[in-house]
């Protein structure tokens, strides 16, 4: 996933002032430092053009004839769309009462005239990246919701594996940390846990859950779901990156597993890592045709499966995560 870093020049700025060589001024400065500007003389006119676009920060002057910069920010504020945008207001030192006013309906930041081009340049950037990181924020944890609650209707619809995918998912974080991921990427891959087995929406309930063995054909049908879970997503553009992940989570590296039969490093990392995981949480819970297996059983099964079914250099890491967090059993 990106950084939640500034595209400078993409940011566009609009100046509220009634003074024409105010706006230029202002204009000037802040093209220097690639920043898009449009001008408005009142409150009036400038929300005129918030009808047609959206800047990523207002700057208004407080006192102007027709609408006055206090009106002015009261509508946009009371405007669902145009609350979120980040307001400076323009301050005259002679007009503490104005300042008063401004700060009780909540504007944030000040500038005072005359204004110092250094503090205003200061000013914009430090307030776009506070409201462009509250954003990443908002916008990271609606992904993992709306992630969440789709892996959840998947896994609501299988009876056997109560809590696998929340298990994948730390197995899954635990090892990355074990790594060294940086946070962004580990949180990624937790996209990708959550929403490993997702294309299981193809399987029929009665074979979801079929406690028996499954015939060729039901097997041939389970075996579609890692494609069918990438397919899903490919429209979801934050997603993506981690299609690979969900497409390669039954391949082993030695070439043998499915839906391609990749081999070694063909197989995407985040696949490498859900397989070991998957695996691990299947063998180490309860199914109705057998129970859990000891930890130390199934280590010692992962140890014997590096190179085979697991990427080698990664079981170690693996392991040493599990015993790390988890008590002995
Ligand atoms: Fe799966």
């Amino acid at each position: 996933m990106a950084n939640p870093t500034i595209p400078v020049s993409q940011n566009s700025i609009l100046i509220v002032d009634d003074n024409a060589n105010v706006r230029r001024a202002i204009s000037r400065s802040l093209q220097i430092e690639n920043y898009a500007t449009r001008q408005a003389a009142n409150g009036k006119e400038a929300l005129e053009m918030l009808t047609q676009y959206t800047p990523d920060l207002i700057l208004s002057d407080i006192n102007m004839p027709i609408m006055d910069g206090i009106e002015f920010f009261k509508a946009v504020r009371d405007n669902k769309e145009w609350s979120p945008i980040p307001f400076v207001l323009l301050t005259s030192a002679a007009s503490p009462a104005d300042v008063q006013k401004g700060r009780e309906l909540g504007v944030e930041d000040y500038l005072t005239k005359p204004i110092d081009t250094n503090d205003l340049v200061a000013i914009i950037n430090a307030r776009l990246l506070r409201s462009s990181e509250v954003k990443v924020s908002h916008i990271n944890q609606s992904y993992l919701e709306t992630v969440t609650a789709l892996a959840n209707a998947i896994e609501s619809r299988d009876n056997y594996t109560g809590g696998h995918v929340d298990r994948v998912t730390t197995y899954t974080i635990w090892l990355t940390q074990e790594l060294l991921w940086p946070a962004e990427h580990i949180r990624f891959l937790e996209f990708g846990a959550r929403l490993h087995d997702i294309g299981k929406v193809i399987v029929p309930d009665r074979i979801l859950n079929k406690p028996g063995k499954l015939s060729p054909r039901e097997w041939n049908l389970m075996r579609k779901h890692p494609a069918a879970g990438a397919k899903m997503l490919q429209g979801v553009s934050h997603l993506k990156d981690i299609l690979p992940y969900i497409y390669h989570h039954h391949e082993r590296w030695d070439g043998t597993g499915y839906p391609k039969g990749l081999k070694g490093k063909e197989i995407s990392i985040g696949g490498r890592i859900l397989a070991i995981a998957d695996v691990y949480d299947a063998l180490t819970t309860t199914r109705p045709y057998r129970p859990a297996r000891p930890r130390k059983v199934v280590i010692q099964f992962l140890r014997l499966q590096a190179g085979k079914h697991f990427d080698p250099d990664l079981i170690p890491t693996f392991i040493k995560a599990i015993k790390k967090r988890t008590p002995l059993n």
